[in-house]
């Protein structure tokens, strides 16, 4: 089979510099989500029509098994067709799908096609409570003859309610010959898709139709709104395959998963949260509300507190984090570590059992085991040029208040007073601290508020 995928189209109403079909929706361009699709089926070639947007489009879209083919000038959707033909392999039928309908499904494809076989021409339609706009379907004695384009309907056509959703199967030799003998001479001044329908209702070729298991598989984005709109329908359907899992969701309205979420046995989440990127979530771990969360793994049994900020990072089993905690890339948490609020880590490694509860900065650093990280504490990391590490070992008891200026080592079981600014080593199992001498002044008095002057 051929796939041909429709996305030259400009997308006037996005109001947008970004080519309408590389919106995101859950994270990913529109196009992405009909490429996947189309893939799913496994066709012997994907090609998609581009246009409008120019190499935005391509540059845009990953792979090596896509071709492409430009539409320039955009002249309708028949005319689209008709710039694929050429990579099309004519012994097998060709799908067409649109770049901007982005919840098309494989199951309502694959009865698409099963109901067209090799020789007819397979149309998806959908009966629409109000069919404004589309394409209506016209039967005869109950097979369909042909599409009118609303803007060429009279009142009886447009009283029809089973609508053309646009995606079509043909077999290909045939679809080249009814594109080649396509007129313009529509309301439009555009070469239709359409009317092949009646050239194959002409040439003696059966049309079946297929509909969609779900209605909101064929609904197109042309507007922000109607963006919106289809990203909480995405939303919520994998909401409910995650309950269906098993995990549970304070409420299935208020998630936002704009990649891949893969969760464990009773996994909690609460409201709010974003998931970006592959995120895998450990048994029995719980999210708290306002979380997100990209690329990481987080162990079993741990705990996420509200509103931390978590980016390419892993966290230990039965691990603490937040709430308020930002955890950068590059930063791996050992089992049962605590992190708590507005502690910020980049790059650092903290082993198990070790502890940073408030108000700290650790980048490029190596923490051992049961270190306990005093409130305040700061990495001094960086020079203004370069990036340097910092090695705090097992069992050291950083005192709050502390820089650590890198490159620089805390040994085992050493202890750092509050305050200190650590600049060379601190050796093993010993105090090391640097404070200035406490000093009171006896003769000090606190200064008082002078009396206002009178005018
Ligand atoms: C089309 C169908 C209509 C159907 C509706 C479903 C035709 C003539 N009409 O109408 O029967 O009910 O879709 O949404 O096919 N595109 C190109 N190049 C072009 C023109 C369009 O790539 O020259 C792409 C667009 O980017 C878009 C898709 O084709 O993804 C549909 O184009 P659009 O102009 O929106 O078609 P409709 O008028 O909505
Ligand atoms: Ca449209």
């Amino acid at each position: 089979m051929n796939v041909v995928i429709l996305a030259a189209g400009m997308g006037k109403r996005m109001r947008s510099d970004l080519p309408k079909v590389l919106h995101p929706l859950a994270g990913k361009p529109l196009l992405a989500h009909v490429v996947d699709c189309a893939r799913s089926l496994g066709p012997g070639r994907i090609v998609i029509v581009y246009g409008h947007g120019g190499e935005a489009v391509p540059r845009a879209i990953a792979g090596e098994d896509l071709l492409w083919a430009l539409q320039e000038p955009q002249l309708g959707t028949g005319h689209a067709v008709m710039q694929a033909l050429p990579h099309l392999d004519p012994a097998a039928p060709t799908l067409v799908l649109y770049g901007d309908v982005p919840l098309i499904g494989r199951d309502t494809l694959a009865r698409l096609l099963a109901a067209a076989g090799s020789g007819r021409l397979g149309l998806l339609t959908v009966e629409l409570p109000d069919p404004e706009g589309y394409g209506r379907v016209l039967r005869e004695g109950g097979r369909i003859v042909r599409i009118v384009e609303h803007k060429d309907a009279d009142d009886d056509a447009r009283a029809i309610r089973e609508v053309n959703t646009g995606i079509v199967v043909a077999p290909t030799a045939a679809l080249a010959r009814w594109l080649g003998a396509l007129s313009n001479d529509n309301a439009q001044k555009e070469y239709y898709l359409t009317d092949v329908v009646a050239a194959a209702v002409h040439d003696g070729i059966g049309v079946v139709s297929a509909q969609p298991a779900d209605a909101c598989e064929t609904l197109g984005v042309n507007s922000k709104a109607q963006l919106a709109a289809l990203e909480r329908v995405f939303q919520h359907r994998l909401a409910g395959r995650l309950m269906d899992e098993g995990v549970q969701l304070a409420d299935p309205a208020r998630l936002d998963v704009r990649g891949e979420l893969t969760c464990g046995r009773d996994v909690a989440i609460d409201v709010n949260c974003v998931f970006e990127g592959k995120v895998e979530i450990g048994d029995g771990a719980s999210i708290g509300a306002h979380c997100v969360i990209r690329d990481t793994r987080i162990g079993a049994g741990a705990q996420i507190l509200p509103f931390t900020l978590i980016e390419s990072s892993s966290i230990g089993a039965r691990a603490r984090i937040g709430p308020y905690a930002r955890l950068r890339p590059g930063t791996e948490l050992g089992e049962e570590t605590h992190v708590g609020n507005f502690v910020e880590m980049k790059n650092t490694r903290m082993a198990a059992k070790s502890k940073a509860n408030h108000l700290s900065y650790l980048g490029d650093t190596t923490v051992g085991e049961r270190v306990n990280i005093g409130a305040g504490t700061i990495t001094c990391n960086y020079d203004g040029a370069n990036k340097y590490q910092t090695v705090i070992e097992d069992d050291a008891f950083i005192g709050s208040d502390t820089q650590l200026v890198a490159p620089v080592r805390v040994g085992r079981g050493a202890t750092l007073g509050a305050g200190t600014t650590l600049t060379r080593d601190a050796p093993e199992h010993k105090l090391t601290m640097s404070r200035t001498q406490q000093t009171t002044v006896e003769s000090w008095k606190r200064p008082v508020k002078k009396p206002a002057r009178k005018p």
